[in-house]
């Protein structure tokens, strides 16, 4: 297995650069899309198969076949994705290759109970025209509402899709795999089932449940910066380390998903998956190898580690908030409960923030604060690291402002970079300490705009490397946690309004420290 985390995008400015001849190191396949018309295969996951085309990282020989219930031709999907390209994808400047690229592109249109539409999806992979060139490989992206989930995966249990390839015979064995959005369940039971089902299907090590955080540059480099830079890494704790911030702050709202959101709020949405990502990240012990398992183990004792919450903590642990008509980045906005598919009265959460404890050798003692919101001033995703005071501040004697918090802040995104907070004496007579900023910016460093999250999961499911997926465990242990927090919270933790295009309600700080600023 390849390590995930070394990247294979590497290289100089891709805006300045030729298209990469094709790769043949990634093999072919066919790509079977369920959910072909929806909002992530058109943003998503099809500009990004594009992206790996231009940069030499996609198969020549690869098909992309969408399936969903709208009856088109392949003509009209082509059409369709065509523009989708146009507008969502990185290489925007190579949209000449758009004509090879539609060459890989197949429309089936079923329902997803329809037991004809799998034999026929089964007739078209054993046919020539795609078993052939694609050597029988497999890749299976379930990108519908989770409520199809179970009856797309059991009836490709039935149709024999799943074991498609099996004894074959054939050196190398052809692959079956399936890549399996977020949201995995809705709580632990649900999670517990759906993987009950995919199991039953598909191994283990043929699933790949995403999570697009993963996939960024900078969640990625989270580990990265630790474990290779001592003067950090042997800060890495609660010796050192006061407390952890970990914020995820879109200026977007609900975005037309209205009926999605109310279900979900932003716990489900936001926190037990990529909150938990960066917080897992940030976490966990170095691994035995920089490998899938060893770092998914890790990972996954960072989640058994959290400190149960007690239903009688839950004032003390967790802040909801709900954001009201206002203005964001100039523009009106409407408040949530007058977004399209929102009950008048909703009690669904926009916005949280909640204080978790990771009750291990390394971190027994640092709180680590969570927040997510949506509708806020700016899209802003952090982890900060706030570092203890000395014991003892010298210059406090002299009238000064004492000490400066020192503070490790990695900018997820925007700007993404990594900046350390310290303080200087102010040159001048008097002695003043003034706070500055370190600060390392990925843009000012590389001329090359680094990959989509999609194009490296995509990338990394077609290669077989799992590293940058969530194992079983991993998912059943973050619903584990967050039980406490799924179930009514309207008297425990009572929704606090905030104005869209502000920075939350004002009672977040209730919870621990104040958000540093
Ligand atoms: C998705 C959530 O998983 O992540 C959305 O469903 C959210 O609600 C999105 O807006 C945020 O992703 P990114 O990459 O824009 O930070």
């Amino acid at each position: 297995m390849t390590s995930s985390l070394q990247s294979p995008f590497q290289g100089a400015g891709l805006s300045e650069v030729q298209p990469t001849p094709p790769s043949t190191d990634t093999p072919p396949l066919t790509i079977v899309i369920f959910g072909a018309s929806g909002d992530l295969t058109h943003r998503k996951l099809v500009p990004a198969l594009f992206d790996l085309m231009v940069d030499g990282l996609l198969h020549p020989e690869t098909r992309i076949l969408g399936v969903a219930r709208s009856p088109k031709t392949h003509e009209e999907f082509r059409g369709e994705l065509r523009a989708s390209v146009q507008t969502f994808a990185r290489s925007t400047n190579h949209l000449d290759l758009f004509s090879e690229f539609e060459k890989k592109i197949f429309y089936h249109p079923m329902t997803f109970d329809d037991p004809n539409g799998y034999t026929a999806i089964r007739t078209t992979l054993l046919s020539d025209e795609f078993r052939k060139p694609t050597r029988g490989n497999v890749l299976y992206y379930l990108a519908t509402p989770p409520s199809y989930f179970v009856p797309i995966i059991r009836n490709l249990g039935s149709f024999g899709l799943a074991k498609i390839n099996e004894d074959t015979g054939e050196t190398p064995a052809p692959f079956t795999r399936i890549i399996v959005e977020k949201p995995f369940g809705r709580d632990l039971a649900s999670a517990r089932d759906l993987n009950r089902e995919v199991l039953q299907v598909f191994a283990e090590p043929q699933v790949y449940r995403i999570d697009h955080y993963l996939g960024k540059e900078t969640v990625q480099n989270i580990v990265v910066f630790r474990l290779s830079n001592p003067v950090f890494g042997n800060l890495w704790n609660n010796v050192f380390v006061k407390s952890v911030h970990i914020s995820v702050h879109e200026s977007v709202g609900v975005e037309g998903r209205g009926g999605y959101f109310e279900e979900a709020g932003i716990l489900r949405d936001m926190v037990q998956n990529h909150l938990f990502q960066l917080m897992t990240l940030t976490a966990m012990e170095p691994p035995v190898a920089f490998e899938a398992e060893s770092i998914r183990d890790e990972k996954v004792k960072v989640l058994r580690s959290l400190k149960p919450v007690r239903i009688d903590d839950l004032p003390r642990t967790i802040v909801r908030g709900q954001y009201t008509v206002g203005e964001v980045d100039g523009v009106p906005v409407q408040g949530y409960r007058n977004e399209p598919k929102i009950p008048p009265l909703s009690d669904t959460s926009t916005f949280v923030r909640m204080k978790v404890e990771i009750q291990n050798w390394r971190w027994a003692g640092v709180p680590f604060y969570l927040t997510a919101g949506k509708r806020m001033s700016k899209r802003e995703t952090l982890v900060r690291i706030v570092f203890k005071d000395f014991p003892f501040a010298l210059f406090r004697l002299a009238g000064t402002p004492g000490t400066v918090p020192n503070e490790l802040i990695i900018r997820i995104q925007p700007n993404e970079g990594i900046a350390l907070r310290f303080g200087i004496k102010k040159p001048g007579g008097s002695l003043m300490i003034d706070p500055v900023e370190m600060n390392f910016s990925y843009q000012q460093a590389y001329r090359a705009q680094a990959p989509e999250a999609y194009e490296r999961l995509l990338h990394d499911a077609i290669v077989g490397d799992s590293t940058l997926f969530a194992r079983n465990d991993e998912v059943e242990n973050s619903w584990n946690f967050m039980a406490p927090f799924l179930g009514d919270l309207t008297k425990l933790s009572p929704l606090r309004f905030y104005t869209a295009g502000t920075d939350g309600p004002e009672e977040q700080d209730r919870i621990g420290e104040p958000s540093p600023a």
